[in-house]
């Protein structure tokens, strides 16, 4: 029987952290996987997640079973954060906590789909994995464009991928930072993206995957939240694996948004029952860490201190970048500058990406999609010279 199962190809983002791993060359450089580095190139633990992590063990007295939902007190602590001051909206926003983003994305899709939605409208290009969920669900993906040459966003697209959705149909936004192109809309891209849902009545999955890593934590969700104001229903994903660096603890979360208040313990009825068959609970850990950050004021504070660093530090490498534009013409790096969060998409052939992974040891993922936070101060100079060399005539 298994042996009908054709081999797969490894994950192609996932492979490139191998092949980083193996090139012994001492001045290599990891652009390859969205894992946030600070200026020597660590991916530390946060000192507020130490000190969270720390209180867990002191203080937690069991480890029994929680339920699908997993930690309502972590779900419930991050709400203000998202939604803003009203974060229940009147009572109409439930939320579970679920094994990463990723499984935060696949409940939204499973919830979707047990609602009637067949087929899911993206921009593209998206982060891959959304494009395989999808399609694991069983759901159709439909693409439109996400952003334009000049490194902005494509506002018709969306307004007629919008317009232009049938009444099975929902539209998959991404919230801040987006990934790959690092290309956001604009606030008042999100009024007319808002009143296009409003309009139409299709539902909206908004995946937030790096709050607080683009302009600021309130600034990352205000286009969302023009989007949530406007509608009458919403599903929402959730990842702390950047904004609290907590990626293999697998923390994410899960939010439900209902027309009704009234409505929400059938709708997350549901998401607990289709929880419960994919992973039953999620692991508890990370969450916690999270929900004794959020309810210290004092761990709270020190978390937003290194959230502002990071997005400091990420905001310097895309000035460098942006200030290089005449180094490797034709890349657009200028544009580099408006965009958020940790990627870029860099418009490099096969070849040229070959070539700075062979002759300068330098791994990004083939699509040309670089990791802003693989430069630092060491590094960036090196690969604007190396952008310079694969890209001269
Ligand atoms: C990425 O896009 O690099 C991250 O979201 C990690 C992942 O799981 O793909």
């Amino acid at each position: 029987m298994l042996d009908r199962l054709q081999a797969q190809a490894p994950d192609a983002l996932l492979a490139l952290i191998k092949m980083h791993a193996q090139d012994p060359r001492e001045d290599k450089i990891d652009l390859g996987v969205g894992v946030y580095r600070t200026n020597e190139g660590a991916t530390p633990v946060f000192r507020s997640i130490k000190k969270a992590e720390q209180k867990l063990i002191d203080e937690q007295d069991s480890k029994s079973y929680l339920g699908p939902e997993g930690d309502t007190g972590f779900t419930a602590a991050l709400m203000p954060y998202i939604f803003g001051e009203d974060a229940t909206m009147g009572g109409r926003i439930e939320g579970m906590q679920t094994p990463g983003g990723t499984g935060a994305v696949r409940l939204a899709v499973a919830l979707a789909k047990a609602a009637g939605v067949t087929r899911v409208h993206m921009g593209v290009p998206s982060w891959p994995n959304h494009a395989q969920i999808l399609a694991d669900v069983g759901v159709e993906t439909v693409p439109f464009t996400h952003a334009k040459s000049d490194g902005t966003a494509d506002l018709e697209a969306v307004l007629a991928a919008i317009h232009g959705a049938g009444p099975n149909d929902a539209v998959l936004l991404h919230g801040c930072c987006h990934n790959p192109t690092g290309v956001d809309y604009t606030l008042d891209q999100w009024e007319a993206i808002a009143a296009a849902f409003a309009e139409t009545g299709v539902l909206p999955l908004l995946d937030i995957a790096y709050h607080g890593l683009g302009q600021g934590l309130d600034e990352d969700v205000a286009g969302i939240r023009k989007v949530l104001a406007a509608v009458p229903e919403a599903l929402i994903a959730y990842s702390c694996d950047k904004n609290f660096g907590l990626y293999r603890d697998r923390v994410g979360a899960f939010y439900m948004m209902a027309k009704e208040a009234s409505q929400l313990p059938a709708i997350v009825s549901n998401a607990n029952a289709l929880a419960r068959a994919n992973w039953s609970m999620p692991p508890d850990h990370g969450g916690a860490a999270v929900r004794n950050v959020l309810r210290d004021p004092a761990m709270t504070k020190e978390w937003l201190e290194e959230l502002d660093d990071m997005r400091a530090r990420m905001r310097r490498v895309r000035a460098r970048l942006a200030a290089a534009d005449n180094e490797a013409p034709g890349l657009n790096l200028a544009a580099l500058g408006d965009q958020n969060g940790l990627f870029a998409m860099l418009p490099l052939d096969k070849d040229q990406i070959a070539r700075l992974r062979e002759d300068h040891g330098i791994y990004m993922a083939g699509s040309g999609r670089i990791n802003v936070a693989g430069l630092h101060a060491g590094n960036t100079e090196k690969f604007i010279a190396a952008l310079a060399d694969v890209t001269k005539g």
